[in-house]
């Protein structure tokens, strides 16, 4: 990554960021490492080159992971042999759940295509189904982020626009198109109650800084970026009313398992007496567990703390612990927001009533 060229961060007014095209003999994934530096697209061909894109953050954020895995299973179909094509399409299955472990979206696509597998009679019928699945889970993810949208807003009761402030990266990015938290941040901007958004820069990867700015100034959505360690001192002014935050897992107890430095805004955020909304779709949400306590939490590379721009800041021989998800307590969570409606205090009772 060069810093050097200032045209790379001249902006294009677009309501249409995407990060995933389906070609139907590929699939598509804007290079997330590259933004907002450069606009780069791979074109992949196959599941295997589909897994080895989300385990190195080509494309990342829990709903676009499973879209992806979902069409890199498509792919597997179109890739496979005439004899033995469930037997490979399974072994991609597998290949693709092994790539990143904590977002359940990855895991609940990959479930979704392997029933519509087990339906298939031919290898012909497979890749004519799979795509299509594929499509329709890419398509109802941002059907559901509209919705989730108009849900949080009337759950908010805003009289008068609000300052907010939100973490990584949860939007067109991150999902099938407009985003979780990042969706309910558009939509109060096009009701004009948003006043303002903070955006945390989001160490080590620097999804706030390099893609949630990014996709908002784009956009025209009045963005403020601040380091992390700024997130307290912005809370104490008191012009932040709300903390919105997206999922990677969220557990039958209302836990929620989201990129690493979300717990301590809840800490945060319940301190200044700031609401706390997570925002994410049903498929991010695992009633089989049922704590936070459960979650399988990736930890990454040390590399990736040592490392700014591919420079060495850190010493060597210091040791690096990155964990890159922390879980954040049901009982700091003020409402979980989804497409089948809002779980308000989150608990057993309200999860089970929305998600059983
Ligand atoms: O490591 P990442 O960039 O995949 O982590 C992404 C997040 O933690 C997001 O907040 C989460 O996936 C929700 S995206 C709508």
């Amino acid at each position: 990554m060069t810093l050097s060229n200032p045209d790379a961060f001249r902006q294009k007014a677009s309501p249409d960021t995407v990060a995933i095209r389906w070609l139907g003999h590929g699939v598509q994934l804007l290079d997330q490492r590259r933004l907002p530096l450069e606009e780069h697209w791979l074109t992949i061909e196959g599941a295997v080159g589909v897994a080895q894109a989300i385990r190195d953050m080509v494309v990342r954020g829990a709903p676009a992971i499973g879209i992806s895995a979902a069409y890199g299973v498509a792919l597997a179909a179109r890739g496979a042999g005439e004899d033995d094509w469930r037997r490979e399409v399974e072994a991609s299955i597998d290949t693709l759940a092994e790539s990143r472990p904590t977002a359940v979206n990855l895991f609940w696509a990959l479930q979704r295509m392997g029933g519509v597998l087990r339906q298939c009679q031919s290898r012909e019928d497979a890749v004519a189904r799979l795509a299509e699945e594929a499509v329709a889970i890419h398509k109802e993810d941002l059907a559901a982020n509209m919705a989730m949208a108009d849900l949080a807003v009337e759950a908010m009761e805003l009289d008068k626009p609000c300052a907010v402030l939100t973490h990584c990266n949860t939007g067109a990015l991150a999902t099938g198109g407009y985003g979780t938290a990042l969706g309910v941040v558009r939509r109060l901007h096009e009701q004009k109650l948003l006043k303002q958004v903070y955006a945390d820069e989001t160490r080590p990867w620097l999804q706030g800084a390099r893609l949630t700015a990014w996709e908002l100034a784009r956009d025209g959505i009045p963005v403020t970026l601040n380091a992390d360690g700024a997130a307290a001192a912005i809370l104490a002014r008191g012009e932040v009313k709300w903390v919105i935050v997206g999922a990677d897992r969220i557990t039958a107890n209302g836990d929620v398992a989201n990129k690493i430095g979300t717990y301590g805004l809840a800490v945060l955020a319940r301190h200044h007496k700031v609401k706390f909304m997570v925002v994410a779709p049903a498929s991010t949400v695992d009633m089989s567990l049922e704590s936070g306590k459960d979650i399988p939490i990736e930890e990454r590379d040390g590399s990736e703390l040592r490392q700014v721009g591919g420079i060495t800041l850190a010493p060597e021989k210091a040791g690096v612990f990155n964990p890159v998800f922390d879980v954040t307590p049901a009982n700091l969570i003020d409402m979980i927001v989804t497409e089948r409606g809002v779980v308000r205090t989150p608990e057993m009772t309200g999860m089970h009533r929305l998600f059983d």
